[in-house]
């Protein structure tokens, strides 16, 4: 049976193009998150507590916001108070870009996938930590762990892409409970190739020399579409830099799945992307002993399960929560009693 999200919400924000409909949501969440009122209201979709202790923080539940959802951290306390567990801000760059030409996020309703070549749009590095700060100071900080992605910046070239990712996490790192390094987004161009072990070691490593880096958990977000060696050497990476955690995964470039006729250029999320996304988070699993959050097609109880028992510590929403919306929490955390 569908939810009342289902039924009343979702019907409207499909009538509008996919970017107008999230641009509606966030504003609705960025002003409910300014007002005890609105806080309250949302709250009545919260699930029960169900806490879980990882990377030495206190998870009130395992289900977070994935990134990408509110890349400029404008409505935080909304998204605890509708219950996730744990939001995560980003992917933030240091320098504020605009992304890439509209339209840019495609729904696939049948297949129950969104595609998206966003590109990274966000306020930059510099805005974000003042919000995050003045978020801080107005006493609305929520009492979830809150984590920032940070990428790097379309006009930075590899080669300079250290520096570009010190910048934000210099700025950022003091306001986040943990810092997400995306090596894995499709959607900027030569992202992905700092998954390669020299590349990533070079990241790691500078970030690793930063002051008190070690009082901050650094996670590192992957691709599905890493092949079994090329995961091997990015686990090697992470471990001998004491990375706390790997995020599995981001967005798949396989559209294999995908009628030639709804395809579109970017990366795909949601149901076609469960079962790859699923398959290595077991590789990881098997392979490693660093925890993972998994994300990658959640889209009911089942879903979720199948990342739980494969070995997953936490999971992130979030095209399973644009379908489903936020009684999609609860279902997971009650059928997990
Ligand atoms: C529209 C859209 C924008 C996204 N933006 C980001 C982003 O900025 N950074 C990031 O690390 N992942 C981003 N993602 C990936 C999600 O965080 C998530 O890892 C991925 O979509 C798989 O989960 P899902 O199937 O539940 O959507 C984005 C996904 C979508 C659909």
């Amino acid at each position: 049976m569908k939810n009342s999200y289902e039924r009343f919400i979702r019907p409207l924000l499909f009538s509008l193009d996919a970017e107008t409909a999230h641009h509606f949501t966030i504003t609705l969440l960025r002003h409910g998150s300014k007002f005890d009122l609105a806080l309250r209201a949302l709250k009545a979709f919260q699930p029960s507590p169900k806490p879980k202790a990882l990377f030495g923080l206190n998870f009130p539940n395992p289900i977070g916001l994935a990134a990408g959802l509110d890349k400029n951290g404008v409505a935080i306390p909304a998204w605890a108070a509708l219950g996730f567990g744990f939001i995560e801000v980003g992917t933030v760059t240091a320098k504020a870009q605009p992304g890439n030409p509209r339209p840019r996020i495609f729904r696939l309703p049948e297949q129950q996938a969104l595609i998206n070549r966003l590109g990274f749009n966000n306020d930059g590095a510099d805005a974000i930590a003042e919000r995050l700060r003045q978020l801080r100071r107005s006493g609305r900080w929520p009492a979830v762990p809150v984590g920032i992605n940070i990428g790097k910046s379309r006009a930075t070239p590899l080669e300079q892409a250290t520096d570009d990712y010190l910048y934000s996490f210099r700025l950022l790192r003091e306001l986040a409970d943990y810092v997400t390094l995306n090596v894995s987004s499709p959607n900027t161009p030569g992202l992905r190739e700092l998954q390669d072990p020299k590349r990533l070691s070079e990241l790691l490593q500078a970030i690793g020399r930063e002051p008190r880096a070690a009082t901050k958990p650094i996670l590192v977000k992957v691709s599905p579409d890493l092949s079994s060696t090329e995961l091997e050497a990015v686990l090697a990476a992470c471990e001998e830099n004491a990375v706390a955690g790997v995020i599995a995964t981001n967005t798949t470039l396989d559209h294999s799945s995908i009628p030639p006729a709804l395809d579109e250029e970017g990366g795909l999320s949601g149901a076609p992307l469960r079962e790859k996304s699923t398959a290595l988070l077991r590789e990881i699993v098997g392979k490693s002993s660093i925890p993972v959050i998994a994300s990658g097609g959640i889209f009911d109880a089942k879903s979720a399960m199948e990342k739980f028992q494969a070995g997953a510590q936490l999971v992130q929403l979030y095209t399973g929560f644009v379908y489903r919306g936020p009684r999609l929490l609860r279902e997971i955390i009650e059928a997990e009693k």
